[in-house]
């Protein structure tokens, strides 16, 4: 399919895949590539325009990335970001200073003044906040541009040739912070490019289902299915182009939230035309786990057992055909900062084993981001609890719960955590947290209830909001909401007398305890 695509140079940046879903919102299908890429795959692409992102780098380190020049003669509207924009002054003749002290650069809100007559600007107020973040500045453009923004600092925090479509901004557009950046970068994509639009989701699901019944023929595929949200869209897409001839296998270790298991059966079975296997192997997984305490051993056993599990059903009953799985583009990212022909090794890109043959594998989310994921799993009919389903580590509770893995352990905390989720669902606060979960460390303590002491179990209660999981800061969630959580895990689940909140941010801490 020949769509039209911008494509975004990274040069590093820690806003780029932002800058990609900026594009994407404007109905742009777009593309982010290392700066390593060769020119000749950029020409063949075709792209409708080019977007240099930010980088850490000042043009003038011995290590900073640079593209060739050629770039900017190939009449391909270029859009360069901070970083991407001195580059662009630099490469083409400009002046960049190298800040030697730190009274010229920019951090943060700033008031910037905007040329009207620029393209990217003539719908927007003269002036507004921008978000900077340099210590370089351009002090003059290359011959053949203006300067369209400026502030009290930065002479040039805009230059455009409208002649040759070539624009940079010192600024940062794609985020928030910048009053009308995504206006900025529509008129860029809309008015520069001369993007139509027609990257949607509805026509994403039509070309996809054709492109899945066209290569699969009258073959089968099979797919595994872990109830994530990723695998749980790409079973619902194939379903819809091939019907019966997928088969899903769900490998059920016992490790799953309070009938989550039977939630993900009922999902499939019941909405979808496909072939629905589970395989249930919670009673193995324990006696494998039985005597291991040690987190790390607990995460190899299971993930080992898991794929043993599951490729044994396949080269039973599955094999040949077409192998199904949920990748997405994130997982596909070649980063700008690392070796560029290494495509980042995913968790959920799983290897095939050498002894299972299938005719190809088919991942037909591998171009979404993980919200346009969501949105094509609404438009398929996936429960909206499954569409927006938190991250649930690969291991399951075999990581929430500290130390030993038992049933009767695995049984408290799938009641204790399904008392919280009823809880948070209730008062809406649920939809407030990146991440929340129930913990058993395996610690007893003294209680009284009745007349009688006690000497139960301990619950921990990890709630946390971030944007990424690289850090995060524990929830502030109300007294009354944790108070009720408590009451209830302590009366409805026999074997627990005490609950505590975890107020430990990351770093220092993790999201999960082991
Ligand atoms: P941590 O604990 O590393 O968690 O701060 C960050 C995010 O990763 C999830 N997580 C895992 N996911 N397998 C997974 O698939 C794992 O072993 C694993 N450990 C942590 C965690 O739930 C959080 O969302």
């Amino acid at each position: 399919m020949n769509k039209e695509t911008v494509i975004v140079l990274d040069f590093g940046g820690q806003y780029n895949q932002l800058i990609a879903r900026r594009v994407r919102e404007n109905n742009v299908y777009c593309e982010i590539l290392p700066y390593t890429v060769d020119i000749e795959k950029i020409k063949e692409i075709n792209p409708k325009g080019i977007i240099f992102t930010g980088g850490p780098n000042s043009v003038y380190d011995e290590s900073s990335p640079h593209y060739s020049p050629e770039i900017f003669k190939l009449g391909i509207p270029v859009l360069g970001i901070c970083y991407g924009c001195q580059l662009m002054a630099y490469s083409l003749g400009g002046n960049v200073v190298s800040a030697a002290d730190d009274s010229v650069s920019e951090y943060g809100k700033t008031v910037t003044n905007y040329n009207k007559d620029c393209v990217l600007f003539n719908a927007l107020p003269e002036s507004g906040i921008s978000w900077m973040s340099h210590r370089d500045y351009i002090s003059e453009p290359p011959k053949g541009f203006e300067i369209t923004a400026h502030t009290d600092n930065c002479p040039v925090a805009a230059m455009a040739d409208k002649e040759r479509k070539l624009y940079g901004v010192q600024f940062h557009p794609e985020v928030n912070h910048t009053e009308n950046g995504s206006k900025m970068i529509k008129s860029f994509l809309y008015d520069v490019c001369g993007c139509k639009g027609e990257w949607k989701m509805d026509s994403f699901i039509d070309t996809t289902v054709a492109q899945i019944k066209e290569q699969v023929g009258d073959k089968g595929v099979v797919l595994g299915l872990s109830g994530g949200v990723d695998s749980s869209v790409a079973a619902a897409l194939i379903s819809k182009a091939i019907g019966k001839q997928l088969t899903c296998v769900f490998v059920d270790q016992g490790l799953m939230r309070k009938d989550e298991g039977d939630f993900v059966e009922q999902t499939f079975t019941k909405l979808f035309d496909m072939n629905f296997v589970r395989i249930n192997c919670g009673e193995e997984f324990l006696a494998k786990l039985k005597g291991i305490f040690d987190p790390e051993e607990k995460r190899n056993i299971i993930g080992t057992e898991f794929y043993n599990v599951f490729w044994d059903k396949i080269r039973d009953s599955y094999g040949s055909g077409f192998f199904a799985q949920g990748t997405i583009y994130p997982d596909r990212i070649e980063s700008g900062k690392g070796d560029a022909a290494k495509i980042k090794t995913h968790h959920n890109q799983v290897g095939v084993p050498n002894d299972i043959k299938f005719e190809d594998i088919i991942e037909p989310l591998k171009d979404l981001f993980k919200d346009e994921v969501r949105e094509v799993g609404e438009m398929l009919g996936l429960p909206h609890d499954l569409v927006w389903r938190q991250p649930f580590p690969g291991p399951g509770l075999g990581v929430r719960v500290i130390g030993e893995v038992t049933a009767e352990r695995v049984k408290i905390l799938q009641e204790a955590d399904a008392i919280l989720r009823d809880e948070m669902d209730k008062c809406g606060y649920a939809k407030e947290m990146s991440q929340f979960f129930a913990v058993l460390p395996g610690v007893k303590t003294v209680g009284v209830m009745g007349d009688s002491r006690t000497y139960s179990e301990l619950v921990a209660i990890r709630a946390v909001t971030t944007d990424d999981f690289m850090t995060a800061d524990w929830a502030k969630i109300p007294y009354d909401i944790l108070g009720r959580v408590s009451n209830r895990i302590i009366n409805e689940v026999n074997q627990v007398n005490r609950v505590v909140y975890d107020i430990t941010s990351k770093p220092p801490g993790t999201v999960e305890w082991e």
